[in-house]
């Protein structure tokens, strides 16, 4: 390195001058960094500097730059005809196309121009960095440095420490990431390595339960999204993504973890990719876009009226009896004490479905539903139906949680709603990252919410919940369907029998 007491003024080279390229080298240009760039498409170097330039003109017009500064950034970037142009960088990162000979070839390549003590980085977001840095003569000095896009404003990379890299290139690139302004957090070199791995959850699980027949996408993604604060619910973002990349991730994740039943991709996904059903570039997905691009949304469900005076038991121990309660009497309901007398009882079950719960208390199955205890009531409301409850118990629950204006979800009966589910999974997911540590449990809540914009850390929100109500979700889903996927960590089982949090400071493990 040529100034390693120093690294807030390197010399950065960015290989592959594409979409991520573009962003790499405005983020470090704009961090002080002096950034050369290049691409084996003659001219492409140049085309993406002068883009560059034209993203950062915008903050000159906008008044958050000076001109001057404008003119020091620009000065500082450099489009390189040819690889040996790189030959004074302390760093290189590379954002070239995802192909591992490719990939190894360039290092084998860059590691002949670069002086001995540069590092070199790659972008990839799928490949083993190791098998990156086989190729090369110095591995020690080979990372992974993972940004998402758009760079400049995800602001988060995983710095991937491959079995060889050395401590002091994990700092160096955790250096000048954090000093960018990024949150730099380091994961092994590990299948998705933090962000994608976390974020399997939400999509194996959703496709699950709609695999089941529980819920329909929309349903999914409604109530995820409104009552758990998503940002898109899992239907939505894969028709975000396209099909048929995220299909392509689903299947590399699973068979890199050895076929991991955790992570075993839906047998809906094949036929829909086969079908050319991607999403919104191809106009229809899970959801349909009309020619503007926008979702046709889903029709609603017809409203019934509820029948006054129908008797209505409340589970006592529901987690909301006494709303639950005036929501029955605001809607004309009579409510009674004893369940067997109702024409219609409610329950409020975790893990257990809505018929093992109707058994549990000795009543019908037939005149139950069940109502989720973990979405908040006011926002919407996700209820299920037993395998027998009849249309006429199912219209009066309908009627009776919409009576006040507010959304339900009707959903099939299953261990767990939608939202128990997919929580608990992503949960145990989290608490698998942390016990095999792929990362700090600090570094995993984080990247969590800034690489998936989730409203908290999984961990955190896995302590909100309870982790001894995570624990319940999970067997009961394992009881009920015998997969192994279901099977808690072992960091979810311990904290939750020893009434410890999951978010275990990084020191204490
Ligand atoms: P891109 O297709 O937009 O750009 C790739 C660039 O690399 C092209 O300009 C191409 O001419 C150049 N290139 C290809 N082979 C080269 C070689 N041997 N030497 C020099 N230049 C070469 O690709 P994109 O999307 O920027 O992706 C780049 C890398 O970043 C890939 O490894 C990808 O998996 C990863 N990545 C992509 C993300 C995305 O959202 N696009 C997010 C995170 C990582």
């Amino acid at each position: 390195m040529s100034n390693s007491s120093d690294i807030s003024k390197l010399t950065i080279g960015v290989v592959g001058a594409g979409t991520m390229g573009r962003g790499i080298v405005q983020l470090f240009a704009q961090a002080g960094h002096r950034v050369y760039c290049f691409d084996a498409q003659p001219g492409a170097s140049a085309k993406a500097v002068d883009y560059v330039a034209s993203m950062i003109g915008r903050g000159v017009e906008k008044g958050r730059i000076t001109a001057e500064q404008f003119g020091e950034i620009q000065g500082r970037m450099q489009a390189c005809d040819v690889m040996s142009q790189l030959r004074g960088c302390d760093v290189v990162v590379e954002a070239i196309v995802e192909d591992l000979e490719v990939k190894r070839k360039l290092f084998q390549e860059l590691e002949a121009v670069v002086g001995d003590n540069a590092i070199l980085a790659s972008n990839t977001s799928s490949l083993t960095v190791a098998d990156i840095a086989a190729a090369c003569a110095r591995p020690q000095q080979v990372a992974g440095l993972h940004f998402f896009n758009p760079v400049p404003l995800m602001k988060v990379a995983e710095v991937i420490a491959a079995v060889r890299t050395s401590p002091q290139t994990v700092e160096t690139l955790k250096g000048i990431t954090q000093g960018a302004g990024h949150r730099a957090v380091v994961t092994a070199d590990q299948p998705g390595f933090l962000i994608n791995h976390a974020g399997r959850g939400l999509y194996t699980e959703g496709l699950r339960i709609v695999e089941e027949q529980i819920a329909s996408p929309s349903d999914v993604d409604d109530v995820l999204r409104e009552a758990m604060g998503f940002r898109m619910g899992p239907f939505e973002l894969l028709d975000l993504t396209g099909l048929d990349v995220s299909s392509k991730v689903m299947a590399s994740i699973y068979e890199q973890f050895q076929q991991e039943p955790r992570f075993r991709p839906s047998s809906l996904v094949a036929p829909r990719v086969a079908a050319g059903l991607f999403g919104r570039k191809s106009g229809e997905g899970w959801y349909r876009y009309d020619a503007d691009g926008k979702k046709v949304t889903p029709q609603s469900r017809v409203k019934t009226t509820f029948p006054a005076g129908l008797a209505v038991w409340i589970d006592p121990h529901a987690s909301c009896a006494a709303v639950l309660r005036d929501l029955a009497v605001t809607a004309g309901a009579r409510v009674v004490a004893d369940g067997r007398e109702a024409d219609l009882a409610i329950m409020q079950p975790w893990g257990h479905d809505a018929t093992a719960s109707a058994l549990l208390v000795g009543l019908d199955p037939a005149r139950c539903v069940a109502v989720d205890p973990m979405t908040p009531l006011e926002v919407r409301r996700t209820v299920m139906l037993t395998a027998t409850t009849t249309p006429e118990a199912r219209d009066a629950a309908v009627a009776l949680f919409c009576s006040d204006g507010v959304p339900v979800t009707l959903v099939n009966d299953s261990a767990g709603f939608i939202a128990q589910r997919v929580m608990a999974t992503i949960v145990n997911i989290a608490c698998n990252i942390a016990q095999r540590g792929i990362a700090s449990v600090a570094d995993l809540e984080d990247a969590v919410q800034l690489g998936l914009g989730y409203p908290r850390g999984p961990l955190a929100w896995g302590d909100q919940i309870g982790a001894s109500r995570i624990l319940t979700i999970l067997r009961a889903q394992q009881e009920a369907t015998g997969d192994p996927r279901y099977r808690p960590s072992p960091w979810l089982v311990r904290r939750a029998d020893l009434g410890l949090p999951l978010v275990t400071p990084d020191a204490a493990r």
